[in-house]
């Protein structure tokens, strides 16, 4: 297992990496769409449906790269003690506007510690692992995975095939070598949050430490 420790260049103000979603400026549509959504009661919670049934009741759960909050308030609705960490500024505004009593921390995946933990689930969905700063992905994983309770799991998702606009292409075998050089396991792959069959259009893992 490499020794990673996540160097402090993430994407927050004052330091020296932006991440791809900052050099994106996609921060503006996805806000507005998720916003829509939202008031139009569509369903967005898909991917907190699977987190929660990863999860027992009560749980303690990280939603690192949370956006605009709509996965970290589901699974605060469905009971659990959650904490979402995001370091777009608006999104973070926008998150605490529309889930008044989510607690939303503006902060990088890269600045957490094994302080912040220990967290049942880390929750690591919508993309957010192919806009982190170029170079830092072993890193954010590495900085997840210290912050996991002894059993805990961490649930990544990604789109495969035409990722959005200035997000990285990540192979399956690159992401799951980077999994295991941090001293991570990949629990289950599977191709959507409804746990179809793996597929080479979006990828759904289950990651846990390799040796709990
Ligand atoms: C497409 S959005 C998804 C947001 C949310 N997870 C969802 O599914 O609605 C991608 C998010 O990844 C976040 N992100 C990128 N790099 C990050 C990092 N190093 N630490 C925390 N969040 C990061 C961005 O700020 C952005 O909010």
């Amino acid at each position: 297992m490499d020794e990673v420790t996540p160097p402090r260049v993430g994407g927050i103000p004052g330091t020296t990496r932006p991440t791809r979603w900052q050099e994106a400026g996609w921060s503006g549509n996805y806000a507005e769409r998720f916003a829509g959504l939202v008031a139009a009661g569509e369903d967005v919670d898909g991917e907190a449906r699977l987190a929660d049934a990863l999860l027992p009741r009560g749980a303690r759960v990280l939603d690192a790269g949370a956006g605009m909050g709509r996965v970290a308030a589901a699974l605060l609705r469905r009971g659990h003690d959650v904490v979402a960490i995001e370091p777009d500024e608006a999104l973070v505004r926008q998150a605490r506007e529309t889930y008044t009593g989510l607690p939303v921390e503006e902060r990088d995946i890269l600045d957490l510690g094994p302080e912040d933990g220990p967290f049942d689930l880390v929750v690591c969905v919508g993309n957010v692992i192919v806009y982190l700063a170029e170079g830092t992905e072993r890193a954010a994983l590495a900085a997840m995975r210290d912050v996991l309770a002894e059993n805990g799991r961490i649930l990544v998702g990604f789109h495969l095939q035409d990722p959005p606009p200035h997000a990285r292409r990540y192979a399956p075998a690159e992401f799951e070598a980077d999994v295991a050089a941090v001293g991570l396991r990949v629990d289950l792959r599977a191709g959507s949050y409804e746990l179809h069959p793996a597929n080479d259009a979006y990828g759904v893992w289950i990651l846990s430490r390799a040796q709990a």
